[in-house]
């Protein structure tokens, strides 16, 4: 199989990153991991790029006209697909628009409950029951484009912040792989 040449944007830890390298590895995986992009330059997830010898850049997200460098490079490495993997800026909208229906998101969240940012806190807080991650697609509206794969687990009382995070964690690693797969498997 061709495999689709994809860019993964991260913030941070990428520790999704480091799980879709790993799952990239798999000749009938759909993807490869053929660029790396993070607007944080002391991002852990960086290290990962640079262990499996995948090409990287930082952007400055307060520059001038940083979305046409992160496009210039898109295009410079023939991207075609693109996974946010603890991306924390808002993608602009020229991206969005070269990318219509190609840009995937994973969420810490089983969207459309928990938009945003701090989604541990404001789900202990209001006694949820459920939490999981959604993988969705990426649309002008943040975190709201249509949902591909959802994983959810029953909250225990006992649940702090951290337990669920972890929680969630594990089941991002399975559901972005799927996301991907179920992507792909239409074609
Ligand atoms: C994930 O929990 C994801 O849901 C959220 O940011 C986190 C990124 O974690 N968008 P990591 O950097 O992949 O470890």
């Amino acid at each position: 199989m061709v495999k689709k040449r994809a860019c993964v944007f991260i913030s941070g830890k990428g520790s999704n990153l480091k799980n879709l390298i790993f799952h990239s590895r798999d000749n009938s995986f759909p993807i490869k991991i053929s660029l790396v992009i993070s607007n944080n330059r002391e991002a852990n997830g960086i290290n990962f790029a640079k262990k499996y010898k995948i090409p990287y850049l930082t952007i400055n997200t307060n520059k001038n006209n940083y979305e046409n460098k992160i496009l210039i490079n898109l295009k410079k490495f023939n991207i075609t697909f693109i996974c946010l993997a603890g991306y924390m800026k808002i993608i602009p909208n020229n991206l969005i628009m070269n990318y219509h229906k190609k840009i995937i998101n994973i969420h810490p969240s089983l969207l459309p409950k928990f938009k945003g940012l701090n989604t541990f806190t404001r789900m202990i807080k209001e006694k949820e029951k459920k939490a999981g991650c959604t993988v969705h697609y990426v649309s002008e509206k943040l975190d709201s484009g249509i949902s591909i794969i959802q994983k959810s687990f029953f909250i225990k009382n006992t649940d702090n912040e951290s337990d669920l995070k972890k929680k969630t964690q594990k089941l991002e690693y399975r559901a972005f792989p799927e996301a991907i797969i179920k992507i792909f498997r239409k074609y």
